[in-house]
């Protein structure tokens, strides 16, 4: 998820918002429709309907079965002893860095960073209690003490920094990333693994600031995991351990291709760029027939995260539109399909970007350059400073919630 701790953020926030305020559209009370035996709710949950073994599950979902790993089969005790003899590298402190290497260390592993001497990552690292020379070392140092070295650095970072990477990736060592980026788009990243070492990934489904929350909080976030190249014929079991010590709570098998495909879209589409496009096309059309800023907000975005995407998130879309007045459900139904279908080609179009590799080159372009930060920045100070969002500040302001007296 580049833009990744936006992107994960984002994925996070819908996930975990405040329970929503009653509303115009739902008052027609959820409760009353599950009682009515109208919405999922009222289903038995999905963990009546799974095979288990061990840790593994195989879940059914929607009629297609899914192997699904679980932490329960990793306690720590066992961590600890699998990973008694490596030392984990993890390379990179930005979001994800942050939160799988505390996490990590705080499960007793032997963990060391590896960032830039000085960068803000360095000094961030060292404000979280890492310790320079001890378990905090500049990127070549890490690697080459480390057995498993985790690769966290930005994706266009792992590009640029392989050619001094890649030798140091001897036999026996393991790789493991956070986004099949780099591996599946070699061609243009030139990231070309060695033959002769473990590669592995484990995705969380969020932010790396929620991986570390959802720790402290001891829930746990759910992640992808996927092996690139097996070597040892360990290289599953490995990454679904690494997975639970980094704070995974299910992991879901995936390929390293089919993660880095599905996450470059919905980041593009449904998850932020799409989103944020649909928002703003919203608003700007009452805008212009003459509602007020308060009004185009709230109808576009305050009504959506604060009421009507958390009953979405809760049980499904079924739940949401029983929660709705029969007007509200009337034409939602009805423009839903009008929206697909003038959506879908845009989405085919997104897709074919993504598998071209024209998403990445784009990244890699963009992220590479030396005043990526500086550009980024400035793109989000336009963001900010859109009507929408201005409108959105003073509107937050007045949620019950945050009102001053
Ligand atoms: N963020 C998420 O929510 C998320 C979720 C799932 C997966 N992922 C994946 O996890 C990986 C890490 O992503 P992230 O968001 O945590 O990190 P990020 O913010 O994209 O990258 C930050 C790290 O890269 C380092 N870096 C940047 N340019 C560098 C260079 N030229 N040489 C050396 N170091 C450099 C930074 O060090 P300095 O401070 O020194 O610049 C910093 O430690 C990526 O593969 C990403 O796709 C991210």
């Amino acid at each position: 998820m580049a833009s990744r701790p936006a992107t994960r953020a984002a994925r996070a926030a819908i996930a975990h918002l405040a329970k929503p305020a009653v509303q115009r559209r739902t008052f027609v009370a959820a409760a009353g429709a599950v009682r009515a035996g109208s919405v999922n709710a009222a289903k038995p949950a999905v963990s009546a309907r799974i095979q288990q073994v061990r840790g593994v599950k195989t879940i059914d979902f929607a009629g297609t079965k899914e192997v699904v790993y679980e932490r329960a089969d990793w306690p720590r005790e066992k961590l600890l002893e699998y990973f008694k003899d490596d030392t984990l590298a993890l390379i990179g402190y930005g979001s994800q860095g942050h939160g799988q290497g505390l996490n990590l260390r705080d499960n007793g592993l032997n963990v060391i960073i590896g960032v830039r001497k000085n960068g803000a990552s360095w000094n961030e690292a060292i404000q979280d209690g890492w310790v320079p020379g001890k378990n905090l070392f500049e990127v070549d140092e890490a690697i080459s003490r480390g057995t498993i070295v985790m690769n966290l650095l930005s994706d266009a970072a792992q590009s640029e920094t392989w050619p001094a990477i890649k030798p140091q990736l001897t036999k026996g060592k393991t790789l493991y990333f956070s986004h099949g980026f780099s591996p599946v788009f070699k061609d243009l990243t030139k990231v070309d693994i060695p033959e002769d070492i473990d590669v592995i990934l484990v995705a969380p489904k969020g932010s790396g600031r929620t991986v570390r929350t959802l720790f402290r909080e001891g829930r746990g976030i759910n992640s992808s995991v996927a092996v690139f190249q097996d070597v040892t014929g360990k290289a599953l079991e490995k990454a679904v351990a690494l997975g639970v010590a980094v704070g995974s709570g299910y992991l879901y098998q995936t390929t390293f291709e089919k993660e880095v495909y599905s996450d470059l879209y919905g980041e593009r589409g449904c998850l932020m760029g799409g989103i944020h496009g649909m928002f703003l096309a919203q608003y700007e059309v009452l805008r212009e027939r003459g509602h007020s800023p308060s009004e185009a907000f709230n109808e576009t975005v305050e009504e959506a995260t604060q009421s009507l995407y958390p009953l979405i998130s809760q049980n499904g879309m079924d739940y949401m539109y029983a929660a709705c007045s029969t007007t509200a459900r009337r034409g939602a139904i009805d423009w839903s399909k009008k929206f697909k279908d003038t959506l879908k080609p845009v989405f085919n179009e997104l897709y074919d970007r993504v598998a071209d590799g024209s998403e990445t080159q784009r990244s890699l372009e963009y992220n590479s350059r030396p005043d990526y930060r500086e550009l980024y920045e400035k793109e989000m100070e336009e963001i900010r400073n859109l009507e929408i969002w201005r409108a959105g500040k003073a509107v937050r302001s007045l949620r019950p919630e945050n009102a001053s007296s």
